[in-house]
């Protein structure tokens, strides 16, 4: 048998509706509930082989062949700017990325301070904007950063907008909608054409009906 597929999958909400996807499209890639902290899983009955990531991780992954395919926000594909294919918007874990802050807060004048885990997005959004703008890095929790005067404004995901409303938030400009989307590894692309464009045709169907 040839070496088992492998799809880098992002830990979490994004796992449930992407393996929910896969299974209408005839690949049975359950998790069970003893299987929750493992990180590889096997599907030998369908040659495909599992690795549980990260959802900022799986370009990387994808990106070194050590994945053929994952699935990654777009979120994660504008930040990394990555050397992998995108071949399909599975339209699943719709958000959006918005710039955001106390309400009726002008932005500085000078060397206004963004709060993100988006250091690219938000610096090219603001430069297309005119704005110089300085970047505070930080992994989680962003919407601390106005609350507490580190910074005028975040850069984040806005999913329900939930979080933004109970600490008091208000969003100022959108600036991208977000979707999960189908990577390859270019090389994979080459040697396991057969299988993967299967799977993207599968896979292209079931997203065409969802969304009909
Ligand atoms: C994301 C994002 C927002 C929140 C938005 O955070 O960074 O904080 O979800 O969702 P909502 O609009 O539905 O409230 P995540 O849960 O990934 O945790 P983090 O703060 O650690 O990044």
């Amino acid at each position: 048998m040839n070496k088992p597929l492998t799809i880098a999958m992002p830990k979490g909400r994004i796992y449930k509706e992407a393996a929910a996807l896969l299974k209408q499209a005839g690949y049975h890639l359950t998790l069970d509930d003893e299987d929750t902290r493992k990180l590889i899983l096997e599907f030998p009955e369908q040659n495909i082989q599992i690795m549980m990531a990260k959802p900022m991780d799986v370009v990387t992954y994808v990106e070194y062949g050590a994945a053929d395919i994952g699935i990654a926000g777009k979120d994660v594909l504008l930040e990394q700017d990555r050397d992998v294919y995108e071949v399909l918007d599975l339209k699943i874990s719709p958000c959006y990325v918005a710039v955001a802050g106390l309400p009726d807060q002008p932005l500085s004048k000078i060397a206004p301070k963004i709060a993100t885990k988006y250091p690219k997005i938000a610096s090219d959004y603001f430069r297309e904007q005119g704005e110089q703008i300085e970047i505070i890095p930080l992994n989680g929790s962003i919407e601390l950063a106005p609350i507490i005067g580190l910074t005028d404004r975040i850069v984040d995901i806005v999913s329900t907008g939930r979080t933004l409303k109970e600490n008091g938030l208000v969003e100022y400009e959108k600036i991208a909608d977000i979707t999960s989307r189908l990577i390859v590894n270019p090389v994979s692309y080459r040697l396991k054409s057969r299988e993967i464009d299967e799977m993207v045709q599968k896979l292209s169907e079931v997203v065409e009906v969802e969304m009909s």
